[in-house]
């Protein structure tokens, strides 16, 4: 099968890549690389570099696509609520013209990556695929109001749907060959792998009041590669649903387990036999306690179970990543 995966030039989408080529699948990329990079791509794998909203870009990467895998988009809270036109414009405006561009070529299936950030503040933990889902940020907003369109055109008959609400993404390719590179980087355990290392001044907790056994917040960590493996699970979920199946799903991704600040600290410490400079400031608007995937619905729908629970290995392929790579893919590609 063709897959065309938009943002696969990005951390999560290149794993992605490298996992659907390893099931033998072809793979093209559309990608502007402005968060993504082209050494994270097999030099062999076409790239379209153009913009997601852009007809003529999507018109050349649509072609003789089977299928698509949509990782494209903006993905930071604190610059969603800065920002929420662009995250709207990028998430859901830009997002309905890849949908039309299926369209126009009979494209029918899409594999979404969306985010835990759809349910809000949480009301009951581990949260279900049900839990209300009351985004408290433009962030999560844009990545729901996608998921509607989604489903609205599930129902219209015109696609089939899988989004995957991610929980906390971590860890590189255990080859060492791809990993974490944000610029700026927003997420934890880079940001600590990084302060451990020396390339970072320092890392700071966001609250260490909160009612959790060590105060800090509790979120649910999943390998990337893990992520990467149910992609592929989704798309063959997708390729083997009947006609009447419901023609939009969701799934969450996580461990089902829930790590503090701390530990994610200490396991950076213990990997890196480094420690990490932490300062303790005050809490950020908007960041709940716990956060925590419930995980019985992949397990039954997608076949799905996360490989790696453990922290300490996840963190082991982050180090590994940013020792063997300081610049992460070099200058900007
Ligand atoms: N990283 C996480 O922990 C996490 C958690 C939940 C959900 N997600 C979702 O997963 C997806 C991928 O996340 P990531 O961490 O790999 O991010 P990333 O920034 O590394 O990858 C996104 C890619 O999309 C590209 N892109 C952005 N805007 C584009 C546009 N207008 N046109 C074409 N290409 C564009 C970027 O260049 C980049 O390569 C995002 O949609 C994000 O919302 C990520």
């Amino acid at each position: 099968m063709k897959v065309l995966v938009t943002g696969g030039a990005g951390y999560i989408g290149s794993h992605a890549v490298r996992e659907l080529r390893d099931a033998g699948h072809e793979v093209s990329v559309l990608d502007d690389l402005s968060q993504g990079h082209r050494k994270a791509l097999p030099p062999e794998v076409p790239l379209v570099r153009g913009d997601l909203g852009d007809a003529a870009s999507l018109a050349r990467a649509m072609a003789g696509v089977d299928a698509v895998m949509h990782f494209a988009g903006l993905l930071s809270v604190a610059d969603s609520m800065a920002d929420p036109a662009s995250y709207y414009r990028t998430n859901v405006v830009k997002g309905l013209a890849l949908l039309e561009a299926m369209s126009a070529t009979s494209v029918r299936d899409i594999v979404f990556s969306s985010t835990c950030a759809v349910y809000g503040m949480p009301v009951r933990v581990p949260m279900d695929e049900d839990h209300p889902r009351e985004p408290i940020n433009p962030y999560g907003a844009t990545k729901l109001a996608f998921e509607r369109a989604l489903a609205d055109h599930g129902r219209a008959g015109s696609l089939r749907a899988v989004a995957l609400r991610y929980f906390n993404a971590a860890g590189c390719h255990p080859d060492g060959s791809l990993g974490e590179d944000h610029r700026p980087e927003v997420h934890i355990v880079p940001r600590a792998v990084d302060a451990a290392l020396g390339l970072a001044e320092g890392l700071t907790i966001h609250g260490e009041d909160y009612d959790t056994p060590d105060g800090t917040c509790i979120r649910d960590y999943i390998h990337v590669q893990d992520l990467a493996r149910a992609h592929v699970l989704a798309l063959e979920f997708l390729r083997g649903r009947t006609a009447e199946g419901a023609a939009f799903q969701a799934f969450n991704l996580g461990t089902g387990r829930g790590r503090s600040v701390r530990e994610v600290i200490q396991a950076v410490e213990r990997v890196a036999r480094r420690a990490v400079p932490v300062r303790v400031g005050p809490r950020r608007p908007g960041d709940p306690p716990r956060l925590v995937a419930a995980v019985e619905r992949g397990r039954r729908g997608l076949g799905f179970e996360a490989r790696q629970v453990e922290l300490d290995p996840m963190v082991e392929s982050a180090v590994r990543w940013r020792r063997d790579h300081p610049q992460g893919y070099g200058p900007a590609s």
